[in-house]
């Protein structure tokens, strides 16, 4: 089987390089591109000759713009990356009978309620993010190719820049933090997101029934304050040396932004879970371990 990766050196790309490797032949690209192929989202062109020189069975899309306050005034390039660039893909994979493995986010929700969201929920993003996110969910959808998408949360790795890591930065810099406590889902770890794509990818190659829309987080559910009291704990239990003394909740009206958030960010996994006979663990145990791999204190 051979498996073209694109967006590597994210934070989700570069865990499935690892998780992908047993299942085939791996081509895993940037935005860079190399040896004459194209990995930059935003040429279409450079894009198709690619998939049509590979002719892979299985296309795994980890790279998205994924700056959600500068889309607001780059929503055209937001729109290129999210929405065009996967419709092409999609175009491409189902030229080929192959498979589009792709990633989307809770973002299409409008944020309301508290009930953890089902892939069945009507979608109303809030931002352009998320408008771009759901016009690449659409496009993949409506060209009729083999695929899984999964629609993730408050994403976290080793590798890469997220939340865990600034509060930890700022926690050795400043005595106080405030933090939004009204925005409530599940940390997820780019390490589960690449596990569970390789199981899932693994179990649809032969039924393609189980092609479709998914929701994938980590189990337990918490604020952005709760993870980031969570992360300073961890931290201070694994010998981190730092200067805050105070974590405060503040609402998301106390932190105005370019982009609006949605305040209800739970995924309902059940389907995930079921289809696949998978189990996702809590929140914390992968946000515990990536702060043991990042400060360097494995247990
Ligand atoms: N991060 C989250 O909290 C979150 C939440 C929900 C869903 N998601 C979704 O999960 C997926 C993976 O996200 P992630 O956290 O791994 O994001 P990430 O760490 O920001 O990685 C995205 C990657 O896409 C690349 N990229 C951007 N523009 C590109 C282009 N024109 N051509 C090729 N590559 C380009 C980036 O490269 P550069 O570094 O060179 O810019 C980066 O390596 C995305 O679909 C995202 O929408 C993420």
């Amino acid at each position: 089987m051979k498996i073209l990766l694109l967006g590597k050196s994210g934070q989700v790309g570069w865990e499935l390089q690892r998780a992908l490797a047993p299942l085939g032949d791996l081509i895993a690209l940037d935005r860079k591109g190399e040896g004459g192929l194209c990995g930059d989202l935003s040429d279409l062109e450079g894009l198709r000759l690619t998939v049509r020189a590979l002719q892979p069975d299985v296309i795994v899309n980890a790279a998205a713009y994924t700056a959600v306050d500068k889309a607001e005034s780059e929503p055209e390039l937001a729109d290129l990356i999210n929405a065009q660039a996967p419709a092409l893909l999609a175009e491409e994979i189902r030229r080929l009978g192959g498979w589009l493995v792709h990633y989307s986010t809770d973002y299409v929700f409008d944020g309301s309620g508290t009930k953890p969201w089902q892939e069945t929920d009507a979608v109303a993003p809030l931002n352009r993010y998320g408008q771009s996110k759901l016009l690449g969910e659409q496009a993949i959808q409506a060209s009729g190719c083999l695929h899984l998408i999964f629609r993730t949360s408050w994403v976290y790795g080793a590798h890469g820049n997220n939340f865990a890591k600034s509060m930890l930065r700022l926690a050795r810099e400043r005595e106080q933090l405030k933090v939004i406590d009204d925005q409530v889902g599940a940390p997820t770890g780019a390490e589960l997101l690449a596990d569970v794509t390789a199981h899932a990818l693994h179990s649809a190659i032969d039924n393609p029934t189980l092609a479709g829309v998914y929701h994938l987080a980590a189990a337990g559910e918490g604020s952005w304050c709760d993870y980031a009291r969570f992360v300073i704990e961890q931290a201070h239990s694994l010998g981190e040396t730092l200067a805050v003394q105070e974590i405060a909740p503040i609402p998301t009206s106390a932190y105005p932004t370019p982009a609006k958030r949605p305040q209800n960010s739970r995924l309902d996994t059940r389907k995930l879970r079921h289809s696949f006979g998978l189990h996702l663990p809590h929140w914390q145990d992968g946000v515990s371990r990536m702060l043991k791999e990042i400060t360097g204190t494995h247990a």
